[in-house]
């Protein structure tokens, strides 16, 4: 899909491709699996020797994954697993258990006292990162719902799964139907507005919300915001999103995490390249894709908020400062 994060891996990896001395062709299939199957197929007609793949749906992808293969062409996953397949040869990725962590963890740094409100949103269920990203968000938030400290307002299935500190697949595909934004802007907005319809003005107030990635956090803000019965929100999000960076910066959203494009383009890059030059790229752990352990490098992610926003963004030479507005009454 055409969201900044796919964007800015685009540029990215225009960036370093001038130095890689390969040639290269990056498709977009517009959040339609068919349509990324007809692309795979035709970039393995025009004689590709690796193909990098962010699958739109990680089980449906398999097949393009299996047409790859046959036709002796290595197959990299990037950023998003592909499954039930072993048509796949590398899994080039950040560490999304640790974004999910590093958003609930977040919260629970700035919660005081008991009974906080806490709305939880995720990310699309065909998207193998969203059950990462839940579940490293349920690893810290857990014991602190089974401790009082918050309490869930949007999610029945939630509720009644509170007290197991660890969940199954099929019990995180439970919550995760309840409080998708599939990824989509409009459907965090409509759910946001359908949970604050239902809730009662007690259940509001003081406000911690887990949304998994900048876009979907922005649209879930602005409606937090507007309800006159919530009094002060915390929210998370993910990508260092330009508009997020500028939302962080005005007090409308808390933090993101950043997930340094920049490393993912170059590890996938040395990845083609130790395979087009017969070795196999570096791998420090595996992820099993419902087939097979998936050999795997995942990188590090930094969580980003006002204290270290210039710091993490504008220092490291992620964005330029001239893109933004307020950078100078930051810390
Ligand atoms: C990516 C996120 C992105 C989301 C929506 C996930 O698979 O890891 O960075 O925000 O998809 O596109």
């Amino acid at each position: 899909k055409d969201e900044p994060r796919w964007i800015q891996d685009e540029a990215r990896f225009n960036d370093l491709l001038g130095t890689a001395g390969v040639p290269v062709e990056i498709l977009f299939s517009q959040g339609d699996s068919a349509k990324e199957k007809a692309n795979v197929e035709s970039l393995i007609t025009k004689g590709i020797k690796v193909l990098i793949l962010t699958p739109q749906d990680g089980a449906a992808a398999a097949a393009a994954a299996q047409a790859a293969r046959d036709a002796g062409v290595k197959v990299i996953a990037y950023d998003r697993l592909i499954l039930g397949t072993d048509a796949v040869d590398y899994y080039v990725t950040f560490d999304s258990v640790a974004v999910g962590q590093a958003q609930g963890q977040y919260l629970v740094d700035k919660a005081e006292g008991t009974g906080n409100p806490l709305y939880l949103y995720a990310g699309a269920a065909s998207d193998n990162n969203a059950f990462l990203f839940f579940e490293g968000a349920w690893n810290v938030l857990q014991p602190k719902i089974a401790d009082g400290t918050f309490v869930i307002k949007n999610s029945s299935e939630a509720v009644a799964l509170q007290d197991k500190a660890t969940l199954t697949r099929d019990e995180m595909a439970n919550i995760i139907g309840q409080v998708t934004t599939n990824w989509d802007f409009n459907t965090a907005k409509s759910l946001a507005e359908a949970n604050l319809t239902v809730a009662t003005a007690e259940d509001k107030g003081d406000v911690f919300i887990q949304a998994p990635n900048d876009g979907t956090a922005r649209s879930i803000a602005d409606v937090f915001a507007a309800d006159p019965d919530v009094t002060s929100y915390v929210v998370t999000g993910q990508d260092a999103e330009k508009a997020s960076i500028q939302y962080i910066i005005d007090g409308k959203q808390s933090m993101t995490v950043l997930k340094d494009v920049r490393t993912l383009a170059a590890d996938a890059i040395a990845a083609a390249q130790a395979f087009l030059g017969g070795s196999t790229p570096e791998q420090t752990t595996t992820y099993n894709n419902g087939a097979f352990d998936v050999p795997a490098k995942p990188s590090e992610v930094i969580t980003v908020d006002q204290s270290n926003l210039k710091a993490a963004i504008i220092d490291s030479g992620y964005w330029p400062a001239e893109d933004f507005t307020g950078l100078d009454a930051l810390p």
